[in-house]
């Protein structure tokens, strides 16, 4: 078969490829992780690059010569790695420890002093994964289609590099780190193991493998070679090792007040409860948060407007980065339809007053009608979710005390547009707050010491999970939350 080369800039990476090979699989194999949300079905967008002149979608494109393609901007992504956690009591078993939180979207590694607990390093990067899908369900449907191992050695490299990184900044060798502790959604979780995660996709929806696990690090990632893993323990399909992580980092089991956790990513997980007895459920809320299906959708980086707002009637935005506005992240999203619900653009079904679409000033970024049924699609599922929990409890949503938003966008995300466009009760606003990456906290702890491992353990057994598809109820909840009506505080 002839062979073409293509080439990437800005950076130059020149990779040979069989004549015919799209251009996204040639940045996939030249190892620049391109975005493909759709897995290169060429129904995203997201996967545009200049080739020749023209500005083409790479997994539609073939490279039939040699040719130069031009990456758009490498994108700085904004990932959220400080927390807000209990305070460990290393066992000063290990002197060095690793902790992992493994997220659909992005990776953050954790090097620790395993005597004293102090921070050591850290490093991040994007899920290498993303360039097989954004979401889990399409990485998952790749799996179907061609077994587990391509998506398990992508996420073991992206591992093995984020180990080799943090152990470089911190001037010690992978090998001098002996324990490794992980967290991630069941399905990055499975994954990573080498489980075939088909089984969550299918009801009823349950990991393969529940139980806390603790395995050999050799097959697993570069650390001593008598190394182990310990890998915290999943309580559904999609509710994993990382709700448990942020469990344990916040003491949920032990808080007095109700509590409500959210953490809102790709899926939303969440937790009520307090002391005496805890509920757990996934709401589907899609990706659009993270910027998929939204047609200017982007993850939190420089170019995306990430805070929009009225200011005398008139829509002012922010940029990250300051730069030109080249997409809406979802803070940005939830903010902007927001305003134009309060400017009166949209009404409170949903519907589009000024056309199909709105444009944000003289930029290129639009919000259209179909990008608002979405964010009403995956608002709905967040509140149903939690009415249906409350409702499960037998209390009241006056009566939880305290709202946790774990992870990126929990954290950036403003909360009066949350509740503005209905997404929390906004009876609720005042006793809301950020709770950071409260998963890789949790992993920081089951690194640091085995009591707290141990503790992981009791948690995920001693919550309930509820199926909130199974309610009969469910249907009708989810449509009630649909709306925008303005709702009394
Ligand atoms: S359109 Fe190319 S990856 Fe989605």
């Amino acid at each position: 078969m002839e062979q073409v080369n293509v080439t990437f800039l800005p950076g130059g990476v020149t990779v040979q490829v069989e004549r015919g090979t799209t251009l996204l699989e040639a940045a996939i194999r030249a190892g620049l992780h391109p975005d493909a949300p759709c897995a290169g079905r060429g129904t995203c967008g997201k996967c545009r690059v200049r080739a020749e002149g023209r500005e083409v979608l790479a997994c539609q494109t073939a490279a039939d010569r040699d040719m130069t393609v031009t990456l758009p901007e490498a994108r700085r992504e904004r990932i959220l790695t400080a927390g807000v956690t209990a305070q460990a009591e290393p066992d000063g078993r290990h002197r060095y420890v690793l902790a992992f939180d493994i997220g659909t979207t992005t990776v953050v590694a954790y090097l620790l002093d395993g005597i004293t607990g102090k921070a050591l390093s850290q490093a991040s990067a994007l899920n290498p994964q993303t360039q097989f899908g954004a979401d889990v369900i399409s990485r998952i449907q790749l799996v179907m289609e061609q077994g587990p191992d391509t998506l398990s050695s992508c996420i073991r490299e992206g591992l093995a590099a984020l180990t080799r990184e943090a152990a470089q900044r911190a001037g010690i060798g992978p090998e001098d780190i002996t324990l490794a502790a992980v967290v991630g959604n069941t399905a990055m979780h499975h994954l990573m193991l080498g489980i075939d995660p088909a089984p969550l996709t299918t009801p009823p929806y349950m990991p393969r493998v529940f139980e806390a696990l603790e395995l050999p690090a050799a097959r697993l990632l570069p650390i001593a070679a008598e190394g182990t893993v310990r890998v915290l323990p999943n309580i559904a399909g999609f509710v994993g090792a990382d709700t448990v992580g942020c469990m344990l980092a916040t003491r949920f089991d032990r808080l007095e007040d109700l509590t409500l956790m959210i953490d809102i990513g790709t899926n939303g997980e969440i937790v009520l409860g307090d002391r005496r007895r805890r509920l757990a459920c996934s709401t589907a809320a899609g990706p659009a948060f993270e910027g998929a299906r939204i047609s200017c959708g982007m993850r939190g980086a420089v170019g995306a407007v990430d805070r929009v707002w009225l200011e005398d009637g008139q829509v002012r935005w922010h940029v990250i980065g300051g730069r030109e506005a080249v997409g809406l992240c979802g803070s940005g999203l939830l903010d902007l339809t927001a305003a134009l619900l309060d400017s009166g653009v949209l009404d409170e079904t949903g519907r589009m007053l000024c056309g199909s679409a709105y444009r944000l000033g003289d930029t290129g970024v639009v919000l259209t009608q179909k990008d608002v049924r979405e964010v009403q699609l995956a608002k709905a599922a967040i509140r149903a979710g939690i009415e249906l929990m409350t409702e499960k409890l037998g209390a009241a949503v006056n009566s939880i005390r305290s709202v946790y938003l774990a992870g990126a966008f929990g954290n950036f995300l403003d909360p009066v547009s949350a509740c503005r466009i209905g997404m929390l009760p906004p009876v609720l606003l005042d006793r809301v707050r950020g709770i950071g990456n409260a998963a890789g906290e949790g992993a920081k702890l089951a690194a640091l010491s085995g009591a707290e491992f141990d503790y992981s353990k009791r948690l995920a057994a001693e919550t309930e999970f509820l199926e909130l598809a199974s309610l009969p109820q469910f249907q009708d909840c989810y449509v009630d939350c649909l709306g925008f009506e303005e709702e009394e505080e």
